[in-house]
């Protein structure tokens, strides 16, 4: 059974997470995306080409770990757009693909002479899909972003923060991969059009507005009931207020590190908690009544991490389940990846072969197509790994073209 995608091609000049972190869903659900390189500085515009974590003890510009992940099922060719016949390369190329999608700055793909008019102009129908910080159309078009300013700009960094802290931000920038999901939204929507109607189009995207949807109940709450999202007396970005439960929190468990959660949603809950633990301070008349747990909340949760602490975060998870109360363990990610018996069953991480790493794990999809499930065939390309391919399979060239190109520094 064909795959849902299969059939169609993009031509693809994303990078980073935020724009090739799109394209891998739709090579992971069938369509033949052909990621384009700059040989003269081996595809380093994404600065994730090359870079840590790597697998094992090895280093190099194939061996990088998030790039990996982020172009996993793709394939690759180098093309340098200096060239004249570079041009003309891409020209046929786009001739013959159905998408060109790119996260570049503002200006790029005119200068290149590969802005939507011309792209249209060697295909009519062509669905061209570009992302940037703020859009490529609007006032802030030309700025330049990486992920922290996205992050800044959108608001999030502003949400999270430790008590008496400045706000701090995620640490990561996962908005990332907002914008390459509504990137990868915008690609299917507008090949549907293109179907339905025959029309083309050119999707513009800003990354920061993607990112800013992250933020709608903050902006709510500040706008009709004038609370910022951190304001003094708050607790940690750790902990949540609403709606009322306690005990409800992370608690230490036996080991270095180890945590497990609790929340105790009602009175029965509390009551099979208590029953649980059977200790004196259970019946502790501060904690008859959820208001009364609410108020002195600091003491129930000392002494409840008096019970946890010594005891096995799964075991403890699993009994507490069994007596109706929701807990879990927080898990380490080999925890999580390796041992968490849903991860295998969902393919949450699936093993494939990247030519030079070898075997490694990436991140797979998660949802299931009864009939056209997704695969991810292969890793990442390495770079140019697919010129053969791309110049003789598809395009025609004879091997001693493709040699040609390559010692003109066209490849
Ligand atoms: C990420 C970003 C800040 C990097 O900035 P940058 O390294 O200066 O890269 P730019 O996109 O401005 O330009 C890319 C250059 O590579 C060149 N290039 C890329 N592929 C090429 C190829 N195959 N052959 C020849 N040149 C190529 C382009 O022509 C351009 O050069 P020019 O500026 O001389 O025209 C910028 O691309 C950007 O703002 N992107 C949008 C937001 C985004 O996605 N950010 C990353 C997510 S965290």
């Amino acid at each position: 059974m064909p795959k849902a995608l299969a059939g169609y091609r993009i031509c693809d000049f994303t990078g980073q997470l935020a724009g090739a972190g799109a394209t891998r869903h739709l090579a992971a659900f069938g369509a033949e995306v052909i990621r384009i390189e700059d040989p003269v500085n081996q595809g380093r515009w994404d600065i994730l080409r090359g870079q840590p974590p790597y697998k094992d003890e090895r280093r190099g510009i194939n061996l990088g770990g998030s790039f990996n992940n982020h172009n996993v099922g793709k394939r690759g060719i180098t093309l340098n757009l200096r060239t004249e016949r570079g041009k003309e390369l891409l020209t046929d190329l786009v001739r013959v693909s159905d998408v060109v999608s790119e996260n570049f700055s503002a200006g790029v793909m005119d200068r290149l002479g590969f802005g939507y008019d011309q792209l249209r102009a060697i295909k009519q129908d062509v669905v061209y899909v570009s992302s940037s910080g703020f859009g490529k159309q609007g006032p802030y078009g030309t700025y330049k972003t990486w992920g922290p300013i996205v992050q800044a700009v959108s608001g999030l960094t502003w949400t999270s923060k430790l008590r008496d802290l400045e706000p701090a931000g995620w640490g990561y920038s996962y908005m990332d991969h907002t914008g390459g999901y509504y990137m990868c939204i915008a690609i299917l929507a507008a090949l549907h059009h293109r179907n339905m109607t025959g029309e083309g189009q050119w999707v513009d995207m800003s990354c920061t507005d993607a990112g800013a949807t992250l933020t709608g109940p903050a902006v709510l709450d500040y706008t009709v009931n004038g609370r910022p999202t951190r304001r003094d007396g708050l607790p940690d970005s750790n902990h949540n207020r609403w709606p009322p439960m306690a005990p409800h929190a992370v608690y230490p468990a036996e080991g270095e590190d180890n945590w497990i959660a609790i929340a105790c949603r009602d009175e029965p809950d509390w009551h099979a908690l208590a029953a649980e633990v059977g200790e004196p301070w259970t019946g502790d008349q501060r904690f008859a009544t959820l208001d009364g747990r609410i108020e002195h909340e600091a003491a129930l949760d000392e002494a409840l991490c008096g019970w946890t602490t010594s005891r096995d975060k799964f075991a403890t998870a699993e009994r507490l389940r069994a007596a109706g109360v929701p807990a879990s363990a927080v898990q380490r990610p080999g925890e999580r990846i390796d041992h968490d018996e849903n991860t295998s069953a969902w393919g949450l991480w699936p093993t494939v072969r990247q030519t030079d790493m070898g075997d490694v794990r990436v991140d797979g999809v998660p949802a299931h197509l009864s009939e056209t499930e997704w695969e991810l065939e292969h890793g990442a390309p390495n770079l140019g790994e697919h010129n053969e391919e791309v110049y003789g399979g598809l395009l025609g060239l004879d091997a001693d073209e493709i040699a040609s190109l390559r010692e003109e520094g066209v490849i």
